[in-house]
């Protein structure tokens, strides 16, 4: 027998703030987890330089899973933050499911008039390891009038096969079994086309699997006029990235997106945390919704196996926003404390 050990990366802004209730929610909930604070992000790279000490990263490779709240701040030149800490996580830890599950909980009211809570449910199967985000390219004549910038879409066989298997495999433990693999293969056609001749061919393993194609741009827009219609979307780094902030804001908002980095093979632990940002703009206001922190401590809980627990955190959270009053303002500590009473 050992102790579960998590990791806890408040990081900046809201990040704290939200990973706070997080954790009262985790405490409640299960007895006997041991949790290590990381101080990692803007204060300790003033303080020190240092963004991610090796020493620091090899740590946080010997726990069970990581929960992070956010990265990012307007005292540190953008991508510092965001690609030597969370990023370089996220590819050290070979963390290739970048899952983002939407709900439309009953109680919140999304901006669209036409669905009803209930009827949103599906989950956006992002790629975490390659595409756009991996820094490949650069920059020639810096600063000059002949600059030249170039961000290379890294795709590989490899990395494309396995989260798209990972999507139907999740699709086949759905009601629906629906997958839509979301690319841009009529101008993208390097890539797409890997992406998909990888979508077919994997999908002949899953032949119980409806399978969907949708050009990214003609997603964004169904995304608004019918995201009933989803139920796996798979897509690559950057297309996960923004239509996940779509579809955010479409199940009431970016206060309530969870997430998980995951890691499949458990050979690195998998990292959970909010869709959401830092949010300088509310950072420190006690305003912000942690209700996204706690998700991700749910999808963490399910992930180490604790389904019950796990259970009882959604449980929880769809009782705190059936009682919501809409445009009421929260505070953050009183949404954590309501939702740990109701888990324990
Ligand atoms: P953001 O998500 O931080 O904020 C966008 C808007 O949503 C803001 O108006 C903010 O107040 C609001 N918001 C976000 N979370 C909220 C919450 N829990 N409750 C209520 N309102 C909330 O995105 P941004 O402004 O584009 O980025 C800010 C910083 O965060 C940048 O440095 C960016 O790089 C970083 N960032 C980090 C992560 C991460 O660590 N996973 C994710 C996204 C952005
Ligand atoms: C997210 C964020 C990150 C991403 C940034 C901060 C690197 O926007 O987790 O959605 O693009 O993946
Ligand atoms: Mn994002």
């Amino acid at each position: 027998f050992r102790v579960t050990s998590i990791a806890v990366v408040g990081g900046d802004g809201i990040g704290p703030e939200v990973v706070a209730e997080g954790i009262k929610v985790l405490n409640a909930v299960l007895d006997g987890v041991q949790l290590v604070d990381y101080d990692l992000g803007a204060a300790r790279y003033h303080r020190t330089g240092e963004v991610l000490p090796d020493s620091v990263r090899d740590e946080l490779a010997q726990h069970d899973a990581i929960l992070l709240g956010a990265v990012g701040d307007p005292t540190v030149p953008p991508g510092v933050l965001e690609r030597g800490l969370l990023l370089k996580l996220r590819f050290d830890f070979d963390q290739y499911v970048n899952l983002r599950p939407s709900r439309l909980w009953p109680g919140t009211s999304g901006p669209l008039a036409t669905v009803k809570p209930g009827e949103i449910d599906f989950v956006v199967v992002r790629e975490g390891t390659e595409g756009l985000y991996t820094g490949a390219g650069g920059v020639l004549h810096k600063g000059t009038a002949a600059e030249v910038a170039t961000e290379e879409s890294l795709n590989t066989r490899y990395g494309v096969e396995r989260v798209i298997r990972d999507a139907y495999a999740r699709a086949r433990q759905r009601a629906r079994r629906k997958v839509t693999m979301v690319h841009k293969t009529n101008v993208l056609t390097h890539a797409g086309g890997l992406w998909a001749r990888t979508f077919a061919d994997v999908g002949r393993d899953f032949p119980d699997v409806v399978t969907e194609y949708q050009h990214v741009d003609a997603a964004a827009m169904f995304m608004v006029t019918n995201p009933q219609r989803y139920d796996v979307i798979v897509t690559d780094n950057l297309f996960g990235d923004i239509l996940t902030d779509i579809a955010a804001a479409v199940t009431g908002g970016i206060g309530l997106a969870a997430s998980g980095c995951i890691n499949p093979t458990g050979d690195y632990p998998s990292m959970f945390e909010p869709v959401h940002g830092s949010a300088p703009d509310i950072a420190g206001l006690g305003k912000a919704d942690p209700i996204a922190a706690i998700l991700s401590v749910g999808l963490c809980l399910e992930n180490l196996g604790h389904i019950d627990a796990a259970r009882k955190v959604e449980e929880a959270v769809a009782t705190e926003l059936a009682g919501r009053v809409p445009g009421e303002p929260i505070r953050t500590a009183e949404v954590g404390d309501r939702v740990a009473v109701l888990v324990s």
